[in-house]
């Protein structure tokens, strides 16, 4: 169901809604009655985005002079929020910076949660701006069973897991909300103007919450809205109260960011722009994401390379046939083959993901196969991951969490 509320920019999420007769996409549940997972066109037209299209990846090269990541091309960063505005901000060398988050619910993070952080770090390279990673160890302690001190120890944890992606640690900072907030009024000065805008009669509409909810769930979303105005960040800053964001993210945090930008002109603030990425699948299939809290979901940024050649040939959905004879005759069904799926995420070779589709769906290439090659990429990718994650010191990750001015100027 759908609805708008009191004139807002947000819309109305019915979160009770079991019967699936729409996809459920918010912050806590991601659900489609569809093998082929959520049908992302109707997304859009529910939330009221906008889609990446064609013109607007060729103006993303054009600006930046690179040719377009390839979650661009293969449509995984489906759809936008004013990333127009952004370029012509580029154009007009004017600054921005790039926000994103994780919510620390987990010793490591999985393979879906890589996916944000892979497009963020090719959008900083490509535009060369600062970027702020919020880690919200506070979200995780309200909705979760964990303490403060363990819901921070987890924030440690993930950040090492972003860092050991190769983030610049002179253009990029990591924060925990428990420290942070502790350390910034600026920030703390944000979260209550954007506590004073929002009704509890519009955080119900928007993120379902109910009488029974705890009062720290219904003001959360002004800390996750918080990031979105450079004003909370006046050491990176220098105090400049007007420069606008950009924050990649997965499209389930988009109600978080409906809110921020109905919010934002009545601060005098310019509203965030946004780029929404698809789903990872869960290994069991497209109808729900990879998710921490069920680990069989899930590949681990820490699992063996064992490991992974277990779930995936153990847990990941076939769209083969169910004999080798049924394969050869009817063929594969690239749409519902999980495997498959991670490969457009994981294979960068264009043609070799081509010929897998074409072979898989004619029935020439085994599903063994299919499973054999994406746990060959896998294996490479987490591996060399966990060695470099291994590499990091605590003074390295200290020194991402450290507030202080990074490497540019305003
Ligand atoms: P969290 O920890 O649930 O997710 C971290 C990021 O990963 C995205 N994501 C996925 N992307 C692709 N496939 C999946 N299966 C998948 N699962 C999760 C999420 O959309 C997110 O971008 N409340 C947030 C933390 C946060 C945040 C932010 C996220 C705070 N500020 C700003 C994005 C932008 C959370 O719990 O994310």
């Amino acid at each position: 169901m759908t609805e708008e509320t009191n004139g807002l920019e947000t819309k109305v999420e019915n979160m009770t809604t079991k019967n699936l007769e729409e996809d459920v996409v918010n912050p806590w549940e991601v659900a489609s009655s569809s093998d082929k997972g959520v049908d992302y066109d109707k997304l859009i037209k529910r939330f009221g985005s906008s889609k990446v299209d064609e013109e607007l990846i060729k103006r993303i090269e054009n600006v930046t002079g690179k040719p377009a990541h390839h979650f661009l091309k293969r449509g995984v960063f489906f759809s936008q929020r004013d990333m127009h505005q952004i370029l012509n901000l580029v154009e007009q060398k004017k600054p921005f910076y790039l926000y994103t988050g994780r919510g620390p619910s987990s010793e490591a993070m999985h393979l879906g949660h890589l996916i944000p952080f892979i497009f963020t770090k090719w959008l900083q390279e490509a535009f060369d701006v600062p970027l702020v990673v919020q880690l919200t160890d506070d979200e995780k302690f309200l909705w979760k069973d964990l303490t403060l001190e363990e819901a921070n120890r987890l924030s440690f944890e993930n950040a090492k897991d972003i860092i050991a992606l190769g983030f610049d640690v002179e253009k990029t900072f990591i924060f925990s909300d428990l420290e942070y907030i502790t350390q910034s009024p600026a920030f703390y000065r944000n979260m209550l103007r954007t506590q004073k805008l929002v009704t509890y009669n519009q955080v119900k509409g928007i993120f379902g919450f109910d009488d029974s909810t705890c009062i720290g769930k219904i003001s959360f979303p002004s800390i996750q809205a918080a990031p979105s105005f450079s004003s909370s960040f006046p050491q990176i800053f220098n105090n400049k109260t007007n420069i606008p964001c950009l924050i990649p993210c997965a499209i389930d945090q988009d109600p978080y960011f409906r809110m921020t930008r109905d919010v934002a002109p009545r601060l005098g603030y310019s509203k965030p722009a946004l780029m929404h990425s698809t789903f990872f699948p869960a290994l069991q299939g497209a109808q729900t994401k990879m998710s921490a809290s069920d680990p069989n979901s899930s590949i681990f940024l820490t699992d063996t390379d064992k490991q992974i050649k277990t779930k995936i040939n153990k847990y990941a959905f076939s769209g083969g046939g169910t004999t080798v004879e049924e394969h050869k005759e009817k063929g594969g069904n690239c749409d519902v083959d999980v495997s498959y799926q991670y490969l457009t995420f994981f294979l960068e070779d264009d043609n070799r993901l081509e010929e897998i589709r074409k072979t898989y769906t004619s029935g020439e290439l085994l599903t063994g196969y299919l499973k054999k090659e994406l746990i060959e990429i896998l294996q490479k990718i987490v591996g060399e991951h966990r060695q470099r994650r291994s590499q990091l010191t605590d003074d390295i990750v200290k020194q991402f969490m450290t507030p202080r001015k990074l490497k540019f100027d305003y």
